[in-house]
């Protein structure tokens, strides 16, 4: 596989890199270039732009978004590409995340924004999402997620530990 990043990650500010870092996680053990960048729909518009109109250019196949509180990263990045959006609603200081949840999944029709749960297992199913993606175009792909299933499940105990 060659270096050229294949799925983009934008957030809405560097304060959500530590959650999104575990969707890069993913991505690294599944050996996809990925680029990775701070990008918000309201405090650098213009940059938001720049990256969601080149992005199929650019060669990405999906963008997954995070963003918390009026979350509408994922929404302004579905407007600009026709490629695949996975929002991921950052964990904040209201309800859980729960503003930010509706911002990114209450698109109104037209623009889908695929969205997933609030914070980092949000984050690690977006990306799980991503790889699926390429998975149906990549056989040696669909093998590696095969393989993950197999290992996850082959990681979890049946007896309940000890009290
Ligand atoms: C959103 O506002 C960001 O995605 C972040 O989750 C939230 C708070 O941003 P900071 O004030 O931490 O920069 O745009």
């Amino acid at each position: 596989m060659s270096n050229k990043p294949l799925i983009g990650i934008v957030m809405g500010s560097a304060s959500d890199a530590p959650t999104m870092r575990k969707a890069a996680d993913i991505l690294d053990e599944f050996g996809i270039p990925y680029e990775m960048k701070v990008c918000s729909a309201h405090r650098t518009p213009a940059r938001a732009h720049e990256f969601g109109s080149t992005a199929k250019e650019r060669g990405l196949k999906c963008i997954i978004a995070a963003a918390g509180m009026a979350a509408h990263l994922a929404g302004v990045m579905g407007s600009l590409t026709t490629l695949p959006i996975l929002g991921v609603p950052m964990d904040g200081k209201v309800m859980g995340g729960l503003d930010a949840l509706l911002s990114t999944v209450q698109m109104p029709k037209g623009i889908p924004v695929a969205t997933f749960a609030v914070g980092s297992h949000g984050a690690v199913n977006a990306a799980l999402f991503a790889v699926s993606i390429l998975a149906l175009s990549d056989p040696e792909m669909a093998k590696k997620l095969d393989d993950y299933r197999v290992a996850q499940t082959a990681a979890i105990p049946e007896d309940v530990p000890e009290a």
